[in-house]
């Protein structure tokens, strides 16, 4: 009686999706059993009262057969829940919310999840102890995800090796602005509340999501500079309009240095939002247009704005890959010094090296493809020494060749995820003659301080 009950909803061999990604360092992240193709976020918020009122439609395509899944969202108070328009049962765990649909979903199914929400969505601490997720400010707030801060205002399978496509609309209060990823696909006034409607069609990961609300200064223009024409959006706090515009206005010259030496930009649209110089901790290379906390300096633009290459478009498979985004950015840093009449990236490479033992803020403390805890993916070994280790690849193979790595490394993984393992092989096939094992071994891999040269 009870086989025949399940049979008649749908099949027996659906099993729960599980309830991580099964990142080394972020266990809980994203969930198995299903890839996210669209999320259509439908939101409205109030500052005065910090509440946010949301529907998530999320399109996913199931990779077994699933009895149940799980999103990522922390907080928040979860009101309806439905699978292919019947009505879900849910529960929550933590940052799990497990929805068991009314029939199972096949194997290969594409299904749709809509989730409606609604509370005051929270400010999370990292394990390395900076803030993230919903962040209020003065007239707003910032979103901001990396890694698992998006959780916190919308419902997801919050993992770097998930990407899709994006929808977000959002209700302000007429009079602010709300900037997120992607391209402004509309924008209405009605009854004294402005809905603006953000599309992102190029595959984006949940940690470079971001929404600023608040009172901004907006800029548009349009890039004929790169490969196709780009439209250009900027977000200004007003109190940083001075500095901000002045370093703002060399995108173009960034942009164009970076497809030169990196390969087409992978995006429809670029630039940039400053937010107030306390309204965050740091800068965070949200997909199209990085945010900072305030005007940022040339080098730290151009770090961010390498990322959409590095670590937005080639995505890292799992959180101990977090090298690969960081060591690109980082590097394109000393690779932009050494083309505008700055140090070479040797000088930069030995005054770090030369630092010796005594370290520069624990630079030597772990090697950069494996960071001892999730406290430590944004420490110095990843960002600095991942530099390094791209900088004797550079040394060993010459420049032609390095460059060629680079730009066909953007080109294969284009909107895709990569790991280490796949980076390591990569420059293996493009330069067979030459024996990277040291590199490998000591750089990449190895504890303390490498031998050198
Ligand atoms: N990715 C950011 C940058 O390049 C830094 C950052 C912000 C970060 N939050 C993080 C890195 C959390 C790791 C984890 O500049
Ligand atoms: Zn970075």
């Amino acid at each position: 009686m009870l086989a025949l009950a399940l049979t008649a909803c749908g099949g027996v061999d659906g099993t729960p999706g599980g309830s991580g990604a099964r990142d080394p360092y972020f266990p809980k992240a994203g969930n198995g059993g299903y890839d996210v193709t669209h999320y259509g976020l439908d939101l409205a918020y109030e500052p005065g009262d910090r509440r946010l009122t949301g529907t998530a439609l999320i399109t996913a395509r199931a990779e077994k057969d699933l009895s149940a899944f799980d999103l990522d969202l922390k907080g928040m108070d979860v009101e309806q829940v439905s699978v292919d328009g019947k009505r879900a049962r849910w529960s929550r765990n933590g940052q799990e919310l497990v929805v068991r649909p009314h029939d199972d979903v096949d194997r290969g199914e594409t299904f749709e999840v809509t989730v409606r929400y609604s509370g005051t969505p929270q400010t999370i601490t990292d394990p390395d102890g900076s803030e993230e997720g919903w962040l209020p400010t003065d007239t707003g707030a910032l979103a901001l995800g990396e890694p698992t801060g998006s959780m916190a205002w919308f419902p997801g399978n919050h993992h770097p090796s998930d990407k899709a496509a994006y929808d977000l609309s959002v209700t302000v209060p007429k009079g602010l602005e709300a900037v997120s990823n992607g391209e402004l696909a509309g924008r209405t006034t009605r009854e004294g509340r402005t809905t603006f409607h953000w599309r992102t069609a190029e595959p984006m990961a949940g940690y470079v999501v971001t929404l600023a609300i608040g009172d901004y200064d907006i800029a548009r223009s349009t890039l004929t500079t790169t490969e196709d024409d780009l439209p250009v959006y900027t977000a200004v706090a007003p109190d940083q309009a001075g500095p901000a515009r002045k370093v703002l206005a060399r995108i173009p010259e960034i942009m164009e240095w970076a497809e030169y030496n990196f390969g087409p930009y992978p995006f429809s649209s670029t630039g940039a939002i400053v937010a107030g110089e306390d309204d965050a901790e740091y800068a965070l290379e949200t997909q199209n247009r990085p945010v900072f906390p305030g005007a940022p300096s040339t080098e730290l633009l151009v770090h961010e704005l390498v990322h959409q290459w590095f670590g937005n478009s080639v995505t890292p498979k799992s959180w101990r890959d977090m090298w690969l985004n960081e060591g690109f950015a980082t590097y394109a840093e000393w690779l932009w010094e050494e083309d505008n009449d700055g140090d070479s990236a040797q000088e930069t490479f030995d005054a770090l090296y030369d630092h010796g033992e005594d370290d520069h803020e624990g630079l030597w403390d772990f090697p950069p493809a494996d960071p001892p805890s999730a406290a430590r993916v944004s420490d110095s070994p990843v960002y600095e020494r991942g530099a390094m280790v791209l900088h004797k690849i550079r040394r060993k193979v010459g420049d032609d060749t390095f460059y060629d790595i680079v730009q066909g490394w953007t080109t294969t993984h284009r909107h895709d995820n990569a790991d280490t393992a796949d980076f390591t092989s990569y420059v293996e096939k493009k330069a067979p003659d030459e024996d990277f094992t040291t590199i490998w071994k000591d750089w990449l891999y190895g504890d303390g301080r490498p031998e050198h040269p």
